[in-house]
């Protein structure tokens, strides 16, 4: 924005909701801000509570698209707050909370849950079968793998791919983009001892790859633009093949 340009009145129509309070009702709550150059949603929310309504709950802790606290719903679409300059928005900008995740209350939910729960389902840890050995050497891993591991593990869980899944919008077991990430990242990770017929089990089952629809709005969605449409292309087949191969079928 130039000097000689008039600054934008933004409109916030944000959702307003505290399920802890029986008299509370969802509904939305109209904020006006003059815009500022680079502006983002988070300054534009942080001033909104500090000058017009500190009683609104919205959640964030690094500003800068690490932690993941920040997504909601931006204009119907899931997005990091801190991450979204309200330049790139229309003047009416409507914010609501995730859906598929638990309301704390206004914008702010519970995506902890979500991603514990998944973590232990899919047992998202490295299954070491080797007796524990202090004496014993690193064991190296090549550029290649620890690369593609590296690549899975930027995802920062924020919930954004959940959120806008069909699937998981009405299925909260499904796995979605994080959890079938997740899944790859400890599938390619040679430390992990589990084999491809015991991954079937995680995978192949209605809350897994196969289950996908395959509308790839998690993909379009997420901040860290993670391949997920190549994660999930290696997770079928990967099952595909330990299914084959347990039936002795070498084709
Ligand atoms: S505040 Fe951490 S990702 Fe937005």
């Amino acid at each position: 924005m130039s000097d000689t340009e008039q600054a934008r009145r933004l409109r916030f129509e944000i959702f307003r909701y505290n399920p802890e309070d029986e008299n509370s009702e969802p509904h939305t709550d109209v904020f006006e801000l003059d815009e500022t150059p680079f502006m983002t949603l988070y300054i534009a929310l942080n001033q909104i509570r500090e000058k017009q309504d500190p009683g609104l709950q919205f959640d964030f802790a690094c500003r800068s698209a690490i932690c993941g606290s920040c997504a909601m719903m931006v204009n119907g679409r899931p997005a990091l707050a801190c991450r979204t300059l309200t330049s790139d928005l229309p003047e009416k900008i409507q914010l609501y909370p995730l859906p598929t995740f638990k309301l704390i209350g206004d914008l702010s939910v519970d995506t902890g849950t979500w991603f514990r729960e998944m973590a232990e389902k899919t047992e998202a840890w490295i299954h070491e079968r080797l007796p524990f050995d202090p004496d014993a050497l690193e064991q190296r891993m090549s550029d290649d793998v620890a690369a593609a591991i590296y690549e899975g593990d930027r995802c920062i869980e924020c919930g954004c791919c959940v959120a806008s899944c069909g699937l998981a919008n009405v299925d909260d077991t499904f796995l979605a983009g994080a959890g079938l990430n997740r899944v790859a990242r400890f599938m390619m990770d040679p430390r992990d001892s589990r084999s491809d017929s015991e991954w079937f089990d995680v995978v192949a089952g209605d809350q897994g790859v196969f289950a996908c629809i395959g509308m790839m709005a998690c993909e379009d969605v997420c901040p860290k633009e993670l391949p997920l449409l190549e994660v999930y292309a290696y997770l079928r087949r990967k099952t595909l093949g330990a299914r084959f191969l347990a039936k002795g079928d070498k084709a």
